[in-house]
């Protein structure tokens, strides 16, 4: 390595500096100069480092980003690592998938995107109700057993905070127990993607846990009403909590149709109860990224 670092402490005013400082490497005079003294290597490209590169954080900033890159870890992984434990963690279509298909071909709608479909149980069940249905889901290993359940479906891998669909694509989305796995700044872009998706008048069918929820009061508060380890399958992935202020700001471009709250046996464990926030909301014009 041709960095050394120099680390110094200055706890008293909760501060820690990091100071690294690039020495002369032995292939410092060899390659070619793209600006000033740093000289890439033509094979090794992991010598191009500055001569000094300062960083200077404070210890809460440290505490912050290691804090950040354990959720991201465990967001990546955590979903596939419930279903390579668990294979099908629910195979009947959920109660609200079921409501919906009335009110969907009531307003028309046909193409729809199931956003988080999982292992596709609801996916299926639309799919045989006649509609245009494409999943979507972060997991490949969901995705692996949806696509062996659900004949002639198209599954997509892709997060909610970016999908992979031009604009307007999709006359309706059903979004059940997915936007709840996310941290605050994640869930905003999903909502800012859903909008994208949709065609104006276009519909989405949310299901989120609810405040009321008993898991609400279980594991650690990482950011605001959201928090991991709160048991269950599923427990170590983010777990964010909506209240009915919240689920109105973050869809303040949709016009909410219907927005009911139901307090019922949750259907992984029907031992604990469930609270769940059900919206139907209608894309509204005018929203500029
Ligand atoms: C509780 S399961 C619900 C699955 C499905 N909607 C259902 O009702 O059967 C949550 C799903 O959300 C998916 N998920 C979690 N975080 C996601 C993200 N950031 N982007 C897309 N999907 C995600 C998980 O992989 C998992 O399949």
């Amino acid at each position: 390595m041709y960095v050394k670092s120099n680390v110094c402490q200055n706890l008293l005013k909760g501060t820690l500096r990091f100071r690294f400082t690039a020495l002369r490497s032995p292939s410092y005079n060899k390659g070619y100069t793209v600006r000033g003294s740093a000289r890439p290597s033509p094979k090794f490209f992991f010598h191009f480092v500055p001569e000094k590169l300062r960083i200077s954080l404070t210890l809460s900033e440290i505490i912050k980003k290691l804090f950040f890159l354990k959720i991201l870890t465990m967001e990546i992984g955590g979903y596939d690592k419930v279903y390579k434990e668990n294979s099908e963690i629910q195979k009947e279509v959920a109660g609200s998938i079921i409501e919906s298909v009335l009110f969907f071909r009531q307003n028309k709608i046909k193409k729809i995107l199931d956003l988080g479909c999982g292992t596709g149980r609801n996916t299926s069940y639309l799919k045989n109700g006649g509609f245009d249905v494409l999943g979507c889901d972060v997991s490949s290993e969901a995705l692996n057993i949806a696509k062996k359940n659900v004949a002639g479906v198209f599954f997509e891998q892709c997060p909610m905070s970016s999908l992979s669909f031009p604009d307007d694509l999709f006359d309706g989305v059903v979004c059940n127990h997915v936007l709840q796995h996310g941290m605050i700044n994640d869930i905003k872009k999903a909502v800012d993607e859903i909008y994208r998706v949709l065609r104006p008048n276009g519909v989405i069918l949310l299901e989120v846990a609810s405040t009321e929820s008993s898991k609400y009061l279980k594991g650690t508060e990482v950011e605001t009403n959201t928090r991991i380890n709160v048991g269950g399958s599923d427990g170590h992935v983010p777990h964010h909590f909506f209240t009915k202020e919240e689920i109105q700001e973050f869809f303040k471009f949709f016009e909410i149709l219907q927005l009911s709250h139901s307090i019922h046996p949750s259907e992984l464990n029907p031992e604990i109860m469930s609270a769940t926030w059900k919206m139907y909301a209608k894309k509204q014009y005018g929203k500029n990224f």
